[in-house]
């Protein structure tokens, strides 16, 4: 069985006052539930020390694929390690969107990640454009196929998180119905299962895009869905504390 976890990313949110609403966080944690928060950039060393002991890990929400060099604004795998992290989010749709990031510099910054020890959380998904030319599975699956880098099956399980965002659900308040969702991680679970056998079945799949306390229960229901990526309502504590009632409970 696959761990559940409840990941927020804060994106571009958060100042040194949003500590408090960490303090928060960890007071929420529900069983069975892992929590991973991946704050800016600036705030990853501060909340890192804060979470220390805590069932909150931290995460970053992008790295670069080389160790160290002349990237100027870049964050390498390591660097985040030192921060205190020990998850990252690679290839986040607002990534692919704004810094035109390939699935091939991805799977780079995943192999990086996976050599620094950070687990990497893959997003894929498709846009509206997509969906509506229903091209959705074999969009996401070649996403998978290009960004997964080779991992070992013994380990996979414990190596990688997949998290399945679909574009046009980000922010908008709009969700696909329950059997989109169910059609789509299980044709991750099987791309998955091809590549990497029975550690596949251990790899947690995560829903993201308007992820509410309100439909949460009902997307933990689905199958394969082990968790969420939550934007918005990850920022309040209060929020968040009602999606990771919902996924102990599932
Ligand atoms: P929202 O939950 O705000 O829709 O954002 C989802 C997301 O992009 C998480 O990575």
């Amino acid at each position: 069985m696959p761990r559940k976890i409840a990941a927020g990313n804060w994106k571009m949110h958060g100042d040194g006052a949003a500590l408090a609403e960490l303090d928060a966080l960890i007071a929420a944690a529900a069983p069975g539930v892992e929590i991973v928060i991946c704050p800016p950039a600036t705030l990853i060393a501060r909340m890192a020390d804060r979470a220390r002991g805590s069932a909150v890990a931290i995460g970053g929400q992008t790295c670069h694929h080389a160790a160290t060099g002349a990237h100027t604004g870049d964050i390498s795998a390591a660097m985040l390690v030192d921060a205190g992290a020990t998850h990252v989010i690679l290839g986040h749709s607002e990534r692919r969107a704004d810094h035109a990031e390939s699935d091939a510099q991805i799977r780079a910054q995943a192999q990086a990640s996976l050599a620094a020890g950070l687990i990497p959380i893959l997003c894929v998904g498709e846009t509206e454009a997509e969906r509506d030319a229903d091209v959705t599975l074999a969009v996401v699956t070649g996403q998978l196929a290009a960004a997964v880098p080779d991992l070992a099956p013994d380990t996979a399980g414990a190596s990688l998180v997949v998290a399945y965002e679909p574009v046009w659900a980000i922010g908008t308040g709009r969700v696909p119905t329950t059997a989109q969702i169910a059609e789509v991680h299980g044709a991750i679970r099987a791309h998955l299962a091809d590549r990497f056998g029975a550690a596949a079945q251990d790899i947690p799949l995560l829903y993201g895009g308007s992820v509410k306390p309100g439909n949460a229960a009902e997307i933990f229901a689905v199958a394969n869905v082990d968790g969420a990526l939550v934007g918005g309502a990850s920022l309040k504590a209060t929020d968040f504390s009602g999606i990771i009632g919902a996924l102990s409970a599932a």
